[in-house]
Formats: structure tokens, C-alpha cells, sequence
């Protein structure tokens, strides 16, 4: 196997790795034979990405710029971690016996499916970091929940594996920008910049929050099918074409189905199941929600709606 040399364009932060699917078992990849490579991370203190983009941090220029931290600091990491361990301003309140910097040993490995990582670094206690299992409150008392996931009790699918020490990284191929870009083109120009990247969620759970109290909790499978409206694309095209040609209808809608008695409306946004309207009446602005009462998936159903809603608005309106 070979060392692949990745490029990572950039490190999302997620709430949990989503399981991948293996081509190979992981555990039985004989990671002696892959060439490894030891890099020295320091400890950072307590330091912000504000503060080390900022006037407080000599390096600030290179680091706005998407400059490497070791473009500076590579050969003091030791020195400049264990002074930062200890306090300082950056560091008020100081752990002891807290490391001032780790040595992670990194190596890399794929087949024609994946590509395998293996991250190993050594903890202060001569045990991995599998310690802090989380409690949960069943309703009379706390219990554990999560093992590490090796254990029996995971294996056997009665706890869930928990690691304490998580990492995720996106990698890609440079297309995600160009994807991106075409979508909104209006970031070209701020999408050279050091601090510009690319963040992946892995969607755990959604809770939706329409307003009024209606909320629910939307599961990460529900979430991963559901697609993007098919009006998306069109939706700023019928906004501005109702709002500039059929302003009375608008306000008119308003009258009818919201019962708001509009001076003026503006549309704010359509979708497949209807549309969002500004209405104006006096000095009050009222935001409304009208339905249609026939979903409509493409713009030229929109438009059969609309000339529909308008013919029972006026008939009901005139009797
Ligand atoms: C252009 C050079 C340069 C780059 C790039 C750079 N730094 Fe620095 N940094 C310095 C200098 C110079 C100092 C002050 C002298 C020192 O403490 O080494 C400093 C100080 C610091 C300190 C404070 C040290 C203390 O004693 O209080 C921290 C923390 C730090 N840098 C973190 C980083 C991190 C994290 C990155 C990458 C995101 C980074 N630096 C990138 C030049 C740089």
C-alpha cells in the first residue's frame, strides 16, 4: 500500500463521524507497513482565532492570509507549548500536568474505495482517552451511557461506542469550490481569502422551529431525503415578476385567504406549498403565509394557481 498525500481543504468540526462504509476492516489493515509521519502539535493556550488574526499576535498578517502556523513556529513548538501550558495571559487558568504539546503520528492508507486514516498520540494516562463516559438521566436516575466501542456491551449493541476524542477532516478535490461558486458567484472575490473554507455538517439530529409553537424534532435520515424545493431555482423570477405586474393581486390574496385587509403586499418567497407575503395596511406591516390550495411544482403551475386563487378572490370579493 501506498502513502497517500492528502489535501485537506478543510477541517470541519462535526458533532459526530458518520459511519463509513468499509471496504476493508480498519483493524485488519497492517499498519506497520504503511510509512508514517510524526508532526508536534503545540498547545495554543487559550488563544482565539480572533486573537491570532489580530494586533496581539506578530503573526497575524500570514495567518489572515492562510499561512501555516510552523511557517514561524516550526522547531519551537516544544518551547513555545510547554511556556504556554503553564499561564500567561493567554492561558489564566493553567491545568497541571497538562501537556504542552503532543506528537501525533499520522499515517495514511487506501484501496480503490476509501481512504484509510490512522491518528495515534500518546495520552498522559497509560490508557486511551475512553474514560469519560457520558451519564444520562433515565427519568429516576442518572446511568451510564456509551462504552468504548470495543467493548462487549457495544459490540453487542447495547450501549452505543463512544470515543471521547473525535476527528473529522473534508477532503475533496477542488470541485466543492467550483460547485459552490457557480451557485454564488457573488463569493468569488471573498473566496481567496486565507479564512475562506468549506465546512461539511454531518447532520445528527434537525429540530425545526416554524414559529408558533410548532416545532419538531426531524431525524438525520428524514433530513439526508428530503430534497430541495423544486421551485428553487425559478422562485426569485416569480417574486419579482408578481411583485412588479400583479402587486393588487398580491394585496388582494391578502384579503382573501389570510383575511388581512392589504393596502399594498409585496411577495417575499414562494416555494412548491405557497407563498410569503409583506402586507401593508395603515403604518402596520403584517407577515403572512398564504397556501396554495394545489401544490405547484413548476412556474408555469405557479402561475395556473395563481390566476386560479385570483378568479375565487374576486369572485368572492364581488358576492
Ligand atoms: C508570520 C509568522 C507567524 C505565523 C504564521 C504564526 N505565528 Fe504565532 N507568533 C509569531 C511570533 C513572532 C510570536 C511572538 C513570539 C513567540 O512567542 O514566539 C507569536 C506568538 C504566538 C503565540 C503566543 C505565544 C506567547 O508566548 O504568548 C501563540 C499562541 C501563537 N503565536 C500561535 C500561533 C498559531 C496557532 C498560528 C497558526 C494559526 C500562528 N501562531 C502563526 C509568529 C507567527
Amino acid at each position: 500500500m501506498k502513502a497517500l498525500i492528502l489535501t485537506p481543504v478543510a477541517v470541519a468540526i462535526s458533532a459526530a463521524l458518520a459511519g463509513p462504509v468499509f471496504a476493508a476492516d480498519p483493524a485488519k489493515i497492517d499498519w506497520g507497513k504503511v510509512p508514517s509521519r510524526t508532526v508536534t502539535l503545540f498547545y495554543p493556550g487559550q488563544s482565539t482565532y480572533q486573537w491570532l488574526r489580530g494586533s496581539g499576535h506578530p503573526g497575524a498578517q500570514v495567518v489572515n492570509t492562510g499561512g501555516a502556523c510552523l511557517t514561524c513556529h516550526k522547531g519551537a513548538e516544544q518551547k513555545l507549548g510547554d511556556k504556554l501550558v503553564k499561564g500567561g495571559p493567554l492561558e489564566p487558568m493553567p491545568v497541571k500536568g497538562k501537556n504542552g504539546t503532543v506528537d501525533l503520528k499520522f499515517q495514511a492508507a487506501y484501496d480503490a474505495k476509501n481512504a484509510y486514516l490512522r491518528f495515534q498520540w500518546k495520552t498522559l494516562n497509560p490508557y486511551p482517552g475512553t474514560e469519560h463516559q457520558y451519564l444520562r438521566f433515565d427519568g429516576k436516575e442518572w446511568k451510564q451511557y456509551g462504552y468504548p466501542k470495543l467493548d462487549d456491551v457495544v459490540q453487542q449493541g447495547k450501549q452505543p461506542g463512544i470515543y471521547e476524542d473525535r476527528f473529522s477532516i473534508m477532503i475533496d478535490d477542488g470541485s466543492v469550490r467550483d460547485d459552490y461558486l457557480e451557485r454564488h458567484p457573488s463569493a468569488r472575490e471573498w473566496s481567496s481569502f486565507g479564512d475562506f473554507g468549506f465546512y461539511r455538517m454531518e447532520v445528527v439530529d434537525a429540530y425545526y422551529i416554524a414559529g408558533f409553537g410548532e416545532m419538531a424534532w426531524v431525524s438525520a435520515d428524514d433530513y439526508r431525503k428530503a430534497k430541495p424545493d423544486p421551485l428553487a431555482a425559478h422562485a426569485e423570477a416569480i417574486i419579482a415578476h408578481m411583485n412588479a405586474d400583479h402587486a393588487d393581486s398580491l394585496a388582494l390574496y391578502c384579503r382573501a385567504f389570510a383575511g388581512v385587509e392589504a393596502d399594498s403586499a409585496l411577495m417575499e418567497d414562494v416555494d412548491y406549498l405557497g407563498f410569503r407575503v409583506r402586507a401593508q395596511v395603515g403604518d402596520e406591516r403584517h407577515d403572512l403565509r398564504i397556501s396554495f390550495p394545489r401544490p405547484a411544482r413548476t412556474p408555469k403551475e405557479v402561475r395556473a394557481v395563481l390566476v386560479d386563487m385570483s378568479r375565487k378572490a374576486r369572485s368572492a370579493s364581488d358576492s
